[in-house]
């Protein structure tokens, strides 16, 4: 499906969409013919504030022009404010961040911390998870043993266990688990939510066996389900939080979050990184949840989401799952048909690794026009795909 010759000095790793953007303006990609396509894959969920976001343009170039790079070497208090500002909008126990750069990275640190504080060498995940492709975050990604991303062995012995079967969940933990790691709406796997019990056993079994519960919030946080966490939502405090994507809305950014419990117990030296917590990224990190906040765009992912669940059940999509904007539209022919059907009418969706699941992942500034497009679009395809094909 590729639009163009293939570029000739990139790896040819990810299937390519039929369209080149080169400017992107509110939700809008446009590319250089001027054709206009409503984004709701918004970068893999990256673009929460969408695209030449005002506040978050400016906050980028001031920082650029006054300090564009410095590392963990020297305070900056461009970082004190983004971690202030990131642990005031996280849950209330999670009141320390470590900056990174991306959602493996944050993960294999959160994995790391709980293995050596625990000093137990077994982690619990769930069934089809998404949390990487590095060593420790690619051994908890679903499917196991048929790769773990390429590597040989994982660092640790890892238990699978289905999604929303708590009694499976209660006999994997146990005094030799090190920890638990769960997406609250496993975003990869089609944007499938697990349970509010099923989490809250989680909770109740890592208390009892003394293992530490960590969410992993990369493609949930941020405000993406319409809460600033998926824990929010769960009513669950995790022990560590890890978060990514949407967070510095573009840039690369990661960040673990954790409470003082565990902060306590890291000296220098424990952690590192170079690029993680630069001033650049902080300043755009500080941005992006100041304007969720300030624009009240929590209501409104609330608001536009269930305009979407409540009209979008039309044309090729058979049901709607998911939070927020992270969606999962069930499809009659495969996803990727209509992911194709739909960006020839100019709106760029997401597939998933179910083959029929199609994923919205669309920026938080998304209105009731852009949803109420999308349902016409969709009630447009009604005949013009066939299920033949599934
Ligand atoms: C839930 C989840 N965890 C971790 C990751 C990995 O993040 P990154 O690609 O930034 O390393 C992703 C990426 O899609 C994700 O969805």
């Amino acid at each position: 499906m590729n639009a163009r010759p293939a570029a000739a000095h990139l790896d040819e790793v990810y299937p390519i969409v039929p369209f080149e953007p080169v400017g992107g303006e509110g939700v809008h990609l446009v590319d250089a013919a001027g054709r206009k396509v409503l984004d709701l894959y918004a970068g893999h969920a990256v673009a929460a504030l969408g695209y030449a976001h005002p506040r978050l343009v400016e906050a980028v170039a001031e920082q650029a022009r006054t300090l564009f790079f410095q590392s963990n070497a020297v305070a900056l208090r461009v970082r004190d404010d983004a971690a202030q500002m990131l642990a005031d909008f996280a849950p209330a126990p999670l009141e320390r961040v470590f900056f990174v750069n991306s959602g493996a990275e944050a993960n294999e640190n959160a994995l790391r911390l709980a293995l050596k504080l625990t000093g137990r060498n077994k982690v619990v995940a769930v069934e089809h998870a998404f949390h990487g492709r590095t060593a420790a975050a690619g051994a908890l990604t679903w499917p196991p043993q048929k790769s773990w991303y390429g590597f040989p062995r994982t660092p640790m012995d890892v238990t699978f266990v289905a999604r929303n079967d708590v009694v499976a969940l209660d006999a994997a933990i146990d005094d030799r688990t090190a920890a638990v790691m769960l997406e609250p709406v496993q975003g990869l796997a089609g944007a499938w939510p697990l349970s509010r019990e099923f989490c809250q056993a989680a909770r109740a079994a890592c208390d009892t066996a003394g293992a530490m519960l960590i969410l992993d919030e990369v493609q949930t946080g941020i405000g993406r389900l319409g809460a600033p966490f998926g824990a929010d939502l769960l009513g669950v405090d995790p022990d560590m939080l890890t978060a990514a994507k949407g967070l510095a809305g573009g840039l690369p950014a990661g960040a673990v979050l954790m409470g003082q419990d565990i902060a306590r117990e890291l000296g220098p030296g424990a952690l590192g990184t170079t690029f993680g917590g630069g001033p650049v990224t902080c300043a755009a990190i500080t941005a992006v949840i100041d304007t969720i906040r300030r624009d009240g765009l929590l209501e409104r992912v609330r608001k536009v989401s269930a305009q979407i669940q409540a009209s979008c059940r039309v044309g090729p999509v058979r049901s709607i799952h998911g939070a927020g904007f992270l969606l999962g539209l069930v499809t009659g022919p495969r996803a990727a048909t209509v992911r194709d059907a739909l960006l020839e009418r100019n709106i760029l969706t997401g597939t998933s690794a179910d083959p029929h699941v199609l994923r919205l992942l669309p920026p938080l500034i998304l209105d009731e026009q852009h949803a109420a497009q999308l349902a016409a679009a969709l009630n447009d395809l009604d005949g013009d795909l066939d299920d033949a094909t599934v």
